[in-house]
Protein backbone atom coordinates (compact mmCIF):
# COMPACT_ATOMS: atom_id res chain seq x y z
CA UNK A 1 0.00 0.00 0.00
CA UNK A 2 3.08 2.35 0.42
CA UNK A 3 4.63 1.51 -2.30
CA UNK A 4 0.78 2.05 -4.14
CA UNK A 5 0.64 5.69 -2.31
CA UNK A 6 4.20 6.78 -3.51
CA UNK A 7 3.44 5.96 -6.74
CA UNK A 8 0.31 7.34 -7.60
CA UNK A 9 1.96 11.21 -6.17
CA UNK A 10 4.03 10.54 -9.19
CA UNK A 11 1.23 9.89 -12.12
CA UNK A 12 1.61 13.11 -14.73
CA UNK A 13 -1.50 11.24 -16.57
CA UNK A 14 -5.23 11.40 -15.56
CA UNK A 15 -7.69 8.90 -17.11
CA UNK A 16 -10.11 11.26 -18.76
CA UNK A 17 -11.91 8.12 -20.91
CA UNK A 18 -11.38 4.43 -19.79
CA UNK A 19 -12.43 1.35 -21.95
CA UNK A 20 -13.26 -1.90 -20.51
CA UNK A 21 -13.19 -5.23 -22.89
CA UNK A 22 -15.74 -7.69 -22.40
CA UNK A 23 -19.19 -6.78 -20.97
CA UNK A 24 -19.25 -10.11 -18.40
CA UNK A 25 -19.97 -9.62 -14.40
CA UNK A 26 -16.64 -8.57 -13.87
CA UNK A 27 -16.48 -5.51 -17.20
CA UNK A 28 -19.95 -4.86 -15.83
CA UNK A 29 -18.76 -3.85 -12.42
CA UNK A 30 -15.53 -2.21 -13.45
CA UNK A 31 -17.86 -0.44 -15.85
CA UNK A 32 -20.13 0.49 -12.96
CA UNK A 33 -17.29 1.55 -10.52
CA UNK A 34 -15.57 3.83 -12.97
CA UNK A 35 -18.58 5.23 -13.82
CA UNK A 36 -19.78 6.02 -10.70
CA UNK A 37 -16.81 7.62 -9.48
CA UNK A 38 -16.93 10.01 -12.58
CA UNK A 39 -14.59 8.55 -15.32
CA UNK A 40 -16.77 7.78 -18.34
CA UNK A 41 -16.04 4.14 -19.77
CA UNK A 42 -16.57 2.96 -22.65
CA UNK A 43 -17.44 -0.60 -22.55
CA UNK A 44 -16.93 -3.17 -25.36
CA UNK A 45 -18.06 -6.69 -26.15
CA UNK A 46 -17.54 -8.46 -29.55
CA UNK A 47 -22.07 -9.15 -29.47
CA UNK A 48 -24.94 -6.76 -28.78
CA UNK A 49 -26.50 -9.49 -25.82
CA UNK A 50 -23.13 -9.54 -24.04
CA UNK A 51 -23.08 -5.35 -24.26
CA UNK A 52 -26.33 -5.93 -22.97
CA UNK A 53 -26.24 -7.90 -20.13
CA UNK A 54 -23.30 -5.67 -18.79
CA UNK A 55 -25.24 -2.87 -18.71
CA UNK A 56 -27.64 -4.70 -16.89
CA UNK A 57 -25.72 -5.57 -14.66
CA UNK A 58 -24.33 -1.93 -13.91
CA UNK A 59 -28.19 -1.02 -13.79
CA UNK A 60 -28.93 -3.23 -11.48
CA UNK A 61 -26.40 -2.40 -9.07
CA UNK A 62 -27.90 1.57 -9.59
CA UNK A 63 -31.31 0.16 -8.93
CA UNK A 64 -30.89 -1.67 -5.75
CA UNK A 65 -28.91 2.14 -4.68
CA UNK A 66 -31.66 4.47 -5.70
CA UNK A 67 -34.61 2.11 -3.91
CA UNK A 68 -32.72 2.44 -1.02
CA UNK A 69 -32.26 6.08 -1.14
CA UNK A 70 -28.75 5.70 -1.28
CA UNK A 71 -28.14 7.49 -4.28
CA UNK A 72 -30.36 10.33 -6.42
CA UNK A 73 -31.84 10.24 -9.82
CA UNK A 74 -28.74 12.83 -10.65
CA UNK A 75 -26.00 10.22 -9.97
CA UNK A 76 -28.14 7.33 -11.54
CA UNK A 77 -28.78 9.15 -14.74
CA UNK A 78 -24.61 10.35 -14.49
CA UNK A 79 -23.67 7.10 -13.86
CA UNK A 80 -25.07 5.47 -16.81
CA UNK A 81 -24.38 8.49 -19.21
CA UNK A 82 -20.92 7.62 -18.70
CA UNK A 83 -20.52 3.70 -19.55
CA UNK A 84 -20.37 4.15 -23.29
CA UNK A 85 -21.19 0.69 -24.67
CA UNK A 86 -19.71 -0.55 -28.59
CA UNK A 87 -19.13 -3.26 -30.65
CA UNK A 88 -16.42 -1.33 -32.21
CA UNK A 89 -12.64 -0.30 -31.66
CA UNK A 90 -13.56 2.77 -33.19
CA UNK A 91 -15.00 3.87 -29.93
CA UNK A 92 -11.29 3.08 -28.60
CA UNK A 93 -9.69 5.96 -30.23
CA UNK A 94 -9.82 8.71 -27.57
CA UNK A 95 -9.25 6.12 -24.47
CA UNK A 96 -6.29 6.65 -22.49
CA UNK A 97 -6.71 3.70 -20.43
CA UNK A 98 -8.12 0.35 -20.87
CA UNK A 99 -8.96 -3.09 -18.79
CA UNK A 100 -8.93 -6.10 -20.74
CA UNK A 101 -11.56 -8.55 -18.83
CA UNK A 102 -12.54 -11.16 -21.29
CA UNK A 103 -12.30 -14.99 -20.56
CA UNK A 104 -9.60 -16.23 -18.69
CA UNK A 105 -7.66 -17.69 -21.57
CA UNK A 106 -4.09 -16.60 -22.19
CA UNK A 107 -4.11 -16.79 -26.19
CA UNK A 108 -7.68 -15.15 -25.93
CA UNK A 109 -6.75 -12.20 -23.75
CA UNK A 110 -3.29 -12.40 -25.85
CA UNK A 111 -4.90 -11.55 -29.11
CA UNK A 112 -7.31 -9.38 -27.40
CA UNK A 113 -4.54 -7.11 -26.25
CA UNK A 114 -2.40 -7.35 -29.32
CA UNK A 115 -5.91 -5.98 -31.64
CA UNK A 116 -6.65 -3.23 -28.97
CA UNK A 117 -3.26 -2.13 -29.01
CA UNK A 118 -3.54 -1.60 -32.72
CA UNK A 119 -6.13 0.72 -32.19
CA UNK A 120 -5.39 3.21 -29.72
CA UNK A 121 -2.98 5.75 -29.14
CA UNK A 122 0.87 4.82 -28.21
CA UNK A 123 0.65 6.66 -24.94
CA UNK A 124 -2.88 4.76 -23.81
CA UNK A 125 -2.26 2.65 -20.79
CA UNK A 126 -3.11 -1.01 -21.43
CA UNK A 127 -4.24 -3.67 -18.07
CA UNK A 128 -5.27 -6.91 -18.12
CA UNK A 129 -7.86 -8.03 -15.17
CA UNK A 130 -6.48 -11.66 -15.66
CA UNK A 131 -6.67 -13.68 -12.42
CA UNK A 132 -3.84 -15.68 -12.58
CA UNK A 133 -2.08 -15.26 -16.26
CA UNK A 134 1.68 -14.02 -15.95
CA UNK A 135 1.65 -10.46 -16.85
CA UNK A 136 5.48 -11.03 -18.64
CA UNK A 137 3.39 -13.64 -20.72
CA UNK A 138 0.94 -11.54 -22.22
CA UNK A 139 3.07 -8.56 -22.43
CA UNK A 140 4.85 -11.12 -25.50
CA UNK A 141 1.90 -9.95 -27.41
CA UNK A 142 2.41 -6.00 -27.52
CA UNK A 143 4.68 -3.81 -29.06
CA UNK A 144 4.64 -1.46 -25.76
CA UNK A 145 5.03 -3.87 -22.92
CA UNK A 146 6.18 -0.63 -20.98
CA UNK A 147 2.48 0.66 -21.29
CA UNK A 148 1.09 -2.58 -19.77
CA UNK A 149 0.49 -3.66 -16.45
CA UNK A 150 -2.12 -6.21 -14.26
CA UNK A 151 -4.91 -4.39 -12.95
CA UNK A 152 -6.68 -7.25 -10.91
CA UNK A 153 -10.54 -6.74 -9.43
CA UNK A 154 -12.58 -9.03 -7.16
CA UNK A 155 -15.84 -10.05 -7.90
CA UNK A 156 -18.34 -8.49 -6.58
CA UNK A 157 -16.12 -5.37 -8.51
CA UNK A 158 -18.43 -2.48 -6.21
CA UNK A 159 -17.96 -4.00 -2.96
CA UNK A 160 -14.27 -5.74 -2.97
CA UNK A 161 -11.75 -2.43 -2.11
CA UNK A 162 -8.71 -4.49 -3.44
CA UNK A 163 -7.48 -3.92 -6.62
CA UNK A 164 -3.92 -5.71 -7.03
CA UNK A 165 -1.65 -4.04 -9.45
CA UNK A 166 1.14 -6.03 -11.35
CA UNK A 167 4.21 -5.22 -12.27
CA UNK A 168 6.50 -6.46 -15.80
CA UNK A 169 9.48 -6.83 -16.35
CA UNK A 170 8.75 -4.04 -18.69
CA UNK A 171 6.83 -2.00 -17.01
CA UNK A 172 7.61 1.55 -16.80
CA UNK A 173 7.32 3.84 -13.58
CA UNK A 174 4.65 6.07 -15.08
CA UNK A 175 2.12 3.14 -16.22
CA UNK A 176 2.39 1.71 -12.38
CA UNK A 177 1.49 5.13 -11.13
CA UNK A 178 -1.82 6.32 -13.39
CA UNK A 179 -2.94 2.91 -12.67
CA UNK A 180 -2.63 3.48 -9.11
CA UNK A 181 -3.92 6.94 -9.54
CA UNK A 182 -6.66 5.58 -11.05
CA UNK A 183 -7.77 2.49 -8.93
CA UNK A 184 -7.62 4.95 -5.80
CA UNK A 185 -10.46 7.36 -7.88
CA UNK A 186 -12.20 4.07 -8.41
CA UNK A 187 -12.35 4.13 -4.78
CA UNK A 188 -10.21 0.89 -4.51
CA UNK A 189 -7.53 0.03 -2.51
CA UNK A 190 -4.63 -0.28 -4.77
CA UNK A 191 -1.58 -2.58 -4.02
CA UNK A 192 1.44 -3.15 -6.12
CA UNK A 193 2.75 -6.73 -6.37
CA UNK A 194 5.58 -8.62 -8.90
CA UNK A 195 4.27 -11.23 -11.87
CA UNK A 196 3.97 -14.28 -10.85
CA UNK A 197 1.07 -17.28 -11.51
CA UNK A 198 -1.47 -16.24 -9.43
CA UNK A 199 0.52 -12.74 -8.06
CA UNK A 200 -0.85 -11.67 -4.71
CA UNK A 201 -4.58 -13.24 -4.08
CA UNK A 202 -4.77 -15.83 -5.92
CA UNK A 203 -1.58 -17.55 -4.57
CA UNK A 204 -3.34 -17.46 -1.74
CA UNK A 205 -7.35 -18.38 -2.53
CA UNK A 206 -6.66 -21.17 -4.78
CA UNK A 207 -4.25 -23.30 -2.36
CA UNK A 208 -7.11 -23.13 -0.26
CA UNK A 209 -9.58 -24.27 -2.99
CA UNK A 210 -7.11 -27.28 -3.78
CA UNK A 211 -7.51 -28.20 0.09
CA UNK A 212 -11.22 -28.00 -0.18
CA UNK A 213 -11.07 -30.04 -3.16
CA UNK A 214 -8.99 -32.42 -1.48
CA UNK A 215 -11.76 -32.77 1.58
CA UNK A 216 -14.30 -33.79 -0.79
CA UNK A 217 -12.55 -36.01 -2.76
CA UNK A 218 -11.92 -37.58 1.12
CA UNK A 219 -15.73 -37.75 1.50
CA UNK A 220 -16.44 -34.39 3.10
CA UNK A 221 -19.98 -32.90 2.28
CA UNK A 222 -19.54 -29.06 0.92
CA UNK A 223 -22.33 -28.05 2.16
CA UNK A 224 -21.36 -28.73 5.42
CA UNK A 225 -17.95 -27.37 4.95
CA UNK A 226 -19.60 -23.75 4.40
CA UNK A 227 -21.76 -24.23 6.97
CA UNK A 228 -18.65 -24.71 9.40
CA UNK A 229 -16.85 -21.97 7.42
CA UNK A 230 -19.37 -19.71 7.10
CA UNK A 231 -21.40 -19.51 10.93
CA UNK A 232 -18.49 -20.99 13.11
CA UNK A 233 -15.47 -19.62 11.56
CA UNK A 234 -16.89 -16.25 10.32
CA UNK A 235 -16.12 -15.63 6.81
CA UNK A 236 -18.62 -14.48 4.37
CA UNK A 237 -18.83 -17.05 2.10
CA UNK A 238 -17.70 -21.24 2.33
CA UNK A 239 -15.43 -22.36 -0.15
CA UNK A 240 -17.87 -23.74 -2.28
CA UNK A 241 -20.34 -20.46 -2.32
CA UNK A 242 -17.16 -18.50 -3.32
CA UNK A 243 -16.07 -20.56 -6.47
CA UNK A 244 -19.78 -20.43 -7.43
CA UNK A 245 -19.25 -16.52 -7.26
CA UNK A 246 -16.12 -16.65 -8.57
CA UNK A 247 -17.36 -18.66 -11.71
CA UNK A 248 -16.25 -22.63 -12.03
CA UNK A 249 -15.07 -21.95 -15.56
CA UNK A 250 -12.33 -19.21 -14.14
CA UNK A 251 -11.79 -20.91 -10.92
CA UNK A 252 -11.08 -24.20 -13.54
CA UNK A 253 -8.91 -21.95 -15.88
CA UNK A 254 -6.98 -20.38 -12.49
CA UNK A 255 -6.32 -23.99 -11.53
CA UNK A 256 -4.86 -25.06 -14.57
CA UNK A 257 -2.42 -21.62 -14.65
CA UNK A 258 -1.74 -21.84 -11.15
CA UNK A 259 -0.68 -25.50 -11.27
CA UNK A 260 1.62 -25.06 -14.49
CA UNK A 261 3.33 -22.12 -12.84
CA UNK A 262 3.69 -24.68 -9.21
CA UNK A 263 3.88 -28.02 -10.06
CA UNK A 264 5.34 -29.06 -6.89
CA UNK A 265 3.84 -27.05 -4.55
CA UNK A 266 0.00 -27.02 -6.48
CA UNK A 267 -0.16 -30.39 -8.43
CA UNK A 268 -3.02 -30.92 -10.73
CA UNK A 269 -5.65 -32.81 -8.90
CA UNK A 270 -6.65 -36.28 -10.25
CA UNK A 271 -10.48 -35.84 -10.11
CA UNK A 272 -10.77 -32.23 -9.02
CA UNK A 273 -14.68 -31.77 -8.03
CA UNK A 274 -14.49 -28.35 -9.71
CA UNK A 275 -13.03 -29.48 -12.90
CA UNK A 276 -16.28 -31.87 -12.92
CA UNK A 277 -18.63 -29.24 -12.53
CA UNK A 278 -17.12 -27.29 -15.33
CA UNK A 279 -16.85 -30.45 -17.73
CA UNK A 280 -20.75 -30.26 -16.89
CA UNK A 281 -20.93 -26.85 -18.12
CA UNK A 282 -21.76 -25.70 -14.11
CA UNK A 283 -20.18 -22.23 -14.53
CA UNK A 284 -21.58 -21.00 -10.68
CA UNK A 285 -23.56 -18.23 -10.35
CA UNK A 286 -22.95 -16.70 -13.94
CA UNK A 287 -25.30 -19.42 -15.35
CA UNK A 288 -27.10 -20.45 -11.73
CA UNK A 289 -25.56 -23.67 -11.82
CA UNK A 290 -22.45 -24.77 -9.76
CA UNK A 291 -21.96 -26.40 -5.80
CA UNK A 292 -25.32 -24.44 -5.48
CA UNK A 293 -28.52 -23.98 -7.97
CA UNK A 294 -29.06 -20.02 -8.09
CA UNK A 295 -32.04 -17.95 -9.33
CA UNK A 296 -31.39 -15.91 -12.07
CA UNK A 297 -33.38 -12.96 -13.55
CA UNK A 298 -34.76 -12.26 -16.88
CA UNK A 299 -31.91 -11.71 -18.51
CA UNK A 300 -30.08 -14.58 -17.34
CA UNK A 301 -28.11 -12.63 -14.59
CA UNK A 302 -27.60 -13.55 -11.26
CA UNK A 303 -31.09 -11.95 -9.66
N1 LIG B 1 -22.96 -6.51 -6.72
C1 LIG B 1 -23.27 -5.31 -6.20
N2 LIG B 1 -23.77 -5.13 -4.95
C2 LIG B 1 -24.00 -6.24 -4.23
C3 LIG B 1 -23.70 -7.54 -4.70
C4 LIG B 1 -23.16 -7.64 -6.01
N3 LIG B 1 -22.84 -8.82 -6.56
N4 LIG B 1 -24.02 -8.44 -3.74
C5 LIG B 1 -24.51 -7.73 -2.70
N5 LIG B 1 -24.50 -6.41 -2.99
C6 LIG B 1 -24.91 -5.28 -2.15
C7 LIG B 1 -26.24 -5.54 -1.50
O1 LIG B 1 -27.30 -5.13 -2.33
C8 LIG B 1 -26.15 -4.69 -0.25
O2 LIG B 1 -26.37 -3.34 -0.57
P1 LIG B 1 -26.89 -2.28 0.52
O3 LIG B 1 -25.79 -2.10 1.50
O4 LIG B 1 -27.14 -1.07 -0.32
O5 LIG B 1 -28.10 -2.89 1.13
C9 LIG B 1 -24.67 -4.80 0.15
O6 LIG B 1 -24.00 -5.18 -1.05
C10 LIG B 1 -24.45 -5.82 1.21
O7 LIG B 1 -25.12 -7.02 0.82
P2 LIG B 1 -25.14 -8.32 1.71
O8 LIG B 1 -25.73 -8.02 3.06
O9 LIG B 1 -25.74 -9.44 0.92
O10 LIG B 1 -23.61 -8.46 1.81
P3 LIG B 1 -22.69 -9.30 2.72
O11 LIG B 1 -22.55 -8.67 4.03
O12 LIG B 1 -23.08 -10.73 2.63
O13 LIG B 1 -21.35 -9.08 1.90
C11 LIG B 1 -19.84 -9.65 0.20
C12 LIG B 1 -21.29 -9.35 0.53
C13 LIG B 1 -18.98 -8.41 0.43
C14 LIG B 1 -19.79 -10.04 -1.28
C15 LIG B 1 -19.34 -10.78 1.12
O14 LIG B 1 -20.21 -11.87 1.03
C16 LIG B 1 -17.94 -11.21 0.77
O15 LIG B 1 -16.96 -10.57 1.09
N6 LIG B 1 -17.81 -12.37 0.08
C17 LIG B 1 -16.51 -12.86 -0.37
C18 LIG B 1 -16.25 -12.32 -1.74
C19 LIG B 1 -14.86 -12.59 -2.21
O16 LIG B 1 -14.01 -13.14 -1.53
N7 LIG B 1 -14.59 -12.21 -3.46
C20 LIG B 1 -13.31 -12.42 -4.08
C21 LIG B 1 -13.41 -13.58 -4.96
S1 LIG B 1 -11.86 -13.92 -5.73
C22 LIG B 1 -11.89 -13.07 -7.15
O17 LIG B 1 -12.83 -12.44 -7.55
C23 LIG B 1 -10.61 -13.07 -7.90
C24 LIG B 1 -10.55 -14.01 -9.02
O18 LIG B 1 -9.29 -13.76 -9.61
C25 LIG B 1 -10.65 -15.46 -8.71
Amino acid sequence: KGIAKKAAKGSKITVKQAAVLGAGIMGGGIAYQSASKGTPIVMKDINQTAIDLGLSEASKILNKKLAKGRIDGKAFASTLTNIVPTLSYDSLKDTDFVIEAVVENPNVKAAVLAETEQNVSADTILTSNTSTISINKLAKSLKRPENFCGMHFFNPVPLMPLVEIIRGENTSDETIAATVAYASKMGKTPIVVNDCPGFFVNRVLFPYFAGFSLLLNDGADFTKVDKVMEREFGWPMGPAFLLDVVGIDTADHCTDVMSDGFPTRMPKLDKDPVTTLYKNNMFGQKNGKGFYTHTLDKRGRPA
